[in-house]
């Protein structure tokens, strides 16, 4: 498998854009959030320096108020939509002076750093580096308890399914069915790009830029978006990923001598696990789910999300086997383990599709998030099957950006769906690799 760290770095050189590295060539010209925190962690491995690069250009676009957007448009690119002028950030007083969008993705950095710095050893480069950030990414964390948790929870809300990063969850479904949207007049470049069947439906994206029209109507104000949006939601990724990154945040702010900070993190890392095992278990389902804020529910269906709180040391080891008996002989790597794991959407439900987008194939980067929760809690074994279940579809078809979970189906494909040379795929197949 090591021939494979030569072509996982080729990905990302022919990605990287001088500053920062783009998530896939034509499909995303830009910089995005989550997916720089993984290529990160990638870049960490072959050339470090690229990897802080990489971190300081995505806080070019951080907000006055903490708030990190889920792009940022360093250049002009045709190729997407919708960009800049759509998003329109500057109606914030707080956005700075490069155009971003106004929404935001998993918050990823904190604990991107820790890996960072375990891999440099925390030699004095790095600690330089983090010196100069830390102040801001706790910023970013603190941002969303402010503003983004209106019951004081602990558990903040997303306002919009670009900022869940599964985009279009089947989960989401539920959220449209509460409203009406009007028809917008769509510039869809993605459907020309890749097969149109691995995307979002046009009924979807009514729905994804009616929430930024209305965002704007409202100047991004989170007070008015908190009182009126019709999507808000309390999801179990996001929240794993603040939290476990507000623990990256603790571990690092100890060594910085951030004490006050360091308690803060400590408070919200204490409340949001307290809040996530009460509110955002299932005990019937015996997994984390969904809670929409809006309608007072939880949305109670099964992603490879409701994996992840095992990456942030969320669940107790009742709860953790309880979770893990869906990935073995389960629902979702099927009664005979007849898929790979870990299918992005319960294999078991009548809305799973296994090859459109976010509602069913695997995807490397929550694969690896599943990966790391399994070892944290020493199912060693079942963490190796997520490795080289990973692994082997990479060997198999390349850096694409999802895959199909159906090991029969598997066997008459010869390529894998969405973009190819996707940059988080072969930035966290370094990181696996490395891992052996
Ligand atoms: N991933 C989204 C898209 O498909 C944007 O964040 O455009």
């Amino acid at each position: 498998m090591q021939h494979l760290l030569g072509a996982a770095t080729g990905v990302l050189e022919n990605n990287w854009k001088g500053t920062f590295t783009i998530p896939c060539e034509g499909l995303y010209p830009f910089q995005w959030n989550w997916d720089s925190g993984f290529i990160a962690i990638g870049w960490g491995h072959v050339k470090r320096e690229r990897a802080y690069r990489e971190i300081h250009s995505l806080l070019r676009g951080q907000w006055k108020n903490g708030f990190i957007p889920h792009i940022v448009f360093h250049n002009k690119a045709d190729s997407y939509y919708p960009g800049p002028e759509v998003h329109a950030s500057n109606l914030h007083d707080c956005s700075p002076d490069i155009p971003t969008s106004g929404i935001t993705q998993p918050p990823v950095l904190g604990f991107v750093l820790e890996y960072l710095g375990e891999m440099a050893r925390f030699d004095e480069a790095y600690m330089q580096f983090l010196e100069k950030i830390y102040d801001r990414i706790y910023q970013n964390i603190e941002y969303f308890y402010l503003n983004r948790d209106p019951q004081k929870e602990g558990l903040v809300y997303i306002c919009h399914n670009w900022e869940a990063g599964t985009d279009n969850t089947p989960v989401w479904d539920f959220i449209w069915e509460t409203f009406e949207v009007p028809e917008y007049r769509l510039n869809r470049k993605d459907t020309k790009l890749i097969d149109a069947d691995h995307r979002p439906t046009n009924r979807e994206y009514h729905y994804y830029i009616h929430l930024i029209e209305l965002f704007k109507s409202w100047r991004y104000d989170d007070k008015l978006i908190a009182e009126r949006s019709p999507f808000l939601v309390q999801d179990p990724l996001f929240n794993a990923l603040l939290l476990r990154s507000a623990e990256g945040m603790i571990n690092l702010g100890k060594r910085l001598g951030k004490t006050e900070m360091v308690s803060k993190l400590k408070s919200w890392y204490q409340n949001g696990s307290e809040s996530f095992n009460l509110k955002l278990y299932d005990k019937e389902l015996k997994a984390y789910v969904y809670y929409d804020l809006r309608n007072d529910r939880q949305l109670r269906h099964m992603s490879s999300s409701s994996f992840t709180p095992l990456f942030a040391g969320i669940p107790d080891k009742i709860k953790a086997t309880e979770l893990i008996s869906h990935l073995d002989h389960g629902r979702f790597s099927g009664m005979n383990n007849e898929n790979y794991l870990c299918a992005s959407f319960d294999p078991a439900s009548p809305y799973f599709n296994s090859k459109k987008y976010w509602r069913g194939p695997i995807w490397i980067n929550l694969n690896w998030l599943i990966h790391e929760g399994l070892k944290r809690y020493g199912f060693t074994e079942l963490a190796e099957r997520l490795r080289s279940d990973t692994l082997n579809l990479i060997e198999k078809y390349g850096f694409y950006e999802y895959f199909e979970p159906s090991k029969a189906l598997n066997k008459e494909l010869t390529e894998a769906y969405g973009g190819k040379n996707f940059s988080w795929s072969a930035a966290l197949t370094i990181d696996l690799l490395s891992q052996k």
